[in-house]
C-alpha cells in the first residue's frame, strides 16, 4: 500500500492523497468518510465498468452510511461529449443533488474526463473523487485534475482544471481488463521513466512483459506508484501548465495523437499511438546530438517489445503533419516538442518540420524491418501429439 499526496501551492492549503493498494476497493467508504464525508454521492461509470466494479464500489460506500447512487454513460470515447455532459447535469438536477454531493468517477480516462468536467461546472463546481480501473487512468488520467470533453472540431478541447478530494487506485481492478489495453497504459508509464527517472525505466526493461500479464500484482502496483509520484511532483510545480514543466509530460504525444487522429481513432489505442510517438521524437533528440545513440537503442529496444499494429500504409505525410501543427504545444507557427536528453531527461525544444518528415521516415523503415524480422522468425514445432516431452 502507498500514499502519495498531490501538494499543490500554496501547501497544505489544497492537498489530495491518492491511494494506491491492490483489493483497495473495499477500502472505498473509509477513505470516503475520512477525505469527504459528503452524504450523497453519484457513482458516475460506463456501462462495462458498472458490470465488473459498480456494485462493490456502491456496497463500500453504503455500509458507511452514504446515500449513493450509480450513473451509468456508454462505454467508448463517444461519451466524451457536452451532450453527455448534459445527460449527467439532467440527472443530478432531477435527482436534487445539491451542493454537498459528490461525484465519483468510477471507470477509465473517459469516464474521469466526463464525470470531472461534470463536477468542474455543476452548481459552479462541487467535490469529485476519483477511482480508476484502467491502467492507462492509474498511471495518469486519475491525477492532476484535468478534465474535459471533446468538440467535434477536436479531442479535449473544453475542459477544466478541477483537483479531486481524492485518488483511489486497486490494481486488482486490472485483472477484468484486456492485456491490450493494459499495454496502452504501461506506454504512459514508460513514458514516466523516461521524463524522470532511469530506475523505473530500467524496471521495464526486466519487467515489462510480466507486469503487462499482471504477474505480480505487488510489482505493478510499485510501478503504479513510482508513476503517480512522477506525476503527482509535476503537477505540484506546473499545475496549469503554465511553465512547460507539465508539457513533459506530452513525450511521444505530438506525434502520437497525430497518428490517433489520422487513422481514426480506431486502427490503434492510445498508447500504441504514443508507443509510436515516442519512437519518432526520440529519433529526433538522437539526430540532433540530445539523446546518446546508446540511450537511443534502449529507447527503440524497449518500445520493440510493446506489441503493436504496424502503421497503416496509407497515412499522408501531409495530413499528420497538419494534426501536429495544430498541437496545443506549437506557438506563433512554431512547432515545439519534448525532446529526451537521456533516459530519465526531457526538454521542451523548437522543431522544424523537416525532422518531423525524417522522423516519420524513420518509424516506416523500423516497422518495415520489423515485419521483415517477423516474417523470417522459423516458426515454433508443433507439439507432439499427447504433449510435449518433460
Ligand atoms: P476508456 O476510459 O475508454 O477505457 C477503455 C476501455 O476499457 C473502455 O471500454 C472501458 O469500458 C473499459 N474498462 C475500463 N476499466 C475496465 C476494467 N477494469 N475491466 C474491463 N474493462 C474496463 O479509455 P482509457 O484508455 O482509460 O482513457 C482514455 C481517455 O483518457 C482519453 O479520452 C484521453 O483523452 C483521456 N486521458 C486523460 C488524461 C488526463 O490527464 N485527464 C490523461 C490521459 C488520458
Ligand atoms: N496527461 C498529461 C497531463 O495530465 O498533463
Amino acid at each position: 500500500m502507498s500514499e502519495i499526496w498531490v501538494e499543490l501551492p500554496p501547501a497544505p492549503a489544497r492537498r489530495y492523497p491518492v491511494h494506491v493498494e491492490a483489493g483497495g476497493l473495499e477500502r472505498l467508504g473509509e477513505l470516503y468518510t475520512r477525505h469527504v464525508a459528503g452524504a450523497r454521492a453519484a457513482i458516475v461509470t460506463d456501462r462495462t465498468v458498472e458490470k465488473l466494479h459498480a456494485r462493490r464500489a456502491l456496497q463500500a460506500l453504503k455500509a458507511r452510511g452514504v446515500d449513493a447512487q450509480v450513473v451509468p454513460v456508454p462505454a467508448g470515447e463517444s461519451s466524451k461529449s457536452l451532450e453527455w455532459a448534459d445527460r449527467l447535469y439532467t440527472r443530478l438536477i432531477w435527482g436534487r443533488f445539491d451542493r454537498e454531493a459528490v461525484i465519483v468517477a468510477l471507470g477509465g480516462g473517459v469516464v474521469i474526463d466526463l464525470a470531472g468536467f461534470v463536477a468542474a461546472t455543476y452548481l459552479r463546481g462541487v467535490r469529485w473523487v476519483v477511482v480508476p480501473t484502467t491502467l492507462l487512468a492509474q498511471v495518469d488520467a486519475s491525477v492532476g485534475g484535468k478534465t474535459g470533453v471533446n468538440h467535434r472540431l477536436g479531442k479535449n478541447l473544453i475542459g477544466a482544471f478541477h483537483q479531486p478530494e481524492f485518488v483511489l487506485i486497486d490494481p486488482e481492478t486490472l485483472r477484468t481488463l484486456p492485456e491490450r489495453e493494459r499495454w496502452s497504459g504501461l506506454v504512459e508509464a514508460i513514458k514516466h521513466g523516461l521524463i524522470r527517472d532511469e530506475a523505473l525505466f530500467e524496471r521495464f526493461e526486466r519487467e515489462l512483459e510480466a507486469l503487462a500479464r499482471l504477474e505480480d500484482v505487488s510489482a505493478l502496483e510499485a510501478v503504479i506508484a513510482r508513476s503517480v509520484a512522477i506525476k503527482a511532483e509535476i503537477v505540484a510545480r506546473d499545475e496549469r501548465e503554465a511553465t512547460g514543466l507539465r508539457a513533459l509530460l506530452n513525450l511521444g504525444h505530438t506525434v502520437g495523437h497525430a497518428l490517433e487522429a489520422a487513422t481514426g481513432y480506431r486502427a490503434l489505442t492510445h498508447g500504441e499511438a504514443v508507443a509510436w510517438g515516442l519512437l519518432a521524437e526520440a529519433w529526433i533528440a538522437r539526430a540532433r546530438g540530445r539523446l546518446s545513440p546508446e540511450a537511443f537503442e534502449r529507447v527503440v529496444r524497449l518500445l520493440a517489445r510493446v506489441p503493436k499494429p504496424s502503421l497503416p500504409e496509407d497515412l499522408a505525410n501531409e495530413e499528420l503533419l497538419e494534426y501536429i501543427r495544430r498541437d496545443k504545444k506549437a506557438r506563433r507557427g512554431g512547432l515545439r516538442l519534448v525532446l529526451l536528453e537521456g533516459i530519465g531527461r526531457a526538454e521542451l525544444a523548437e522543431v522544424e518540420e523537416v525532422e518531423i518528415l525524417q522522423a516519420l521516415r524513420f518509424l516506416r523503415d523500423h516497422d518495415a524491418q520489423a515485419q521483415d524480422n517477423r516474417a523470417r522468425r522459423p516458426r515454433a514445432e508443433p507439439e507432439p501429439p499427447g504433449g510435449a516431452e518433460p
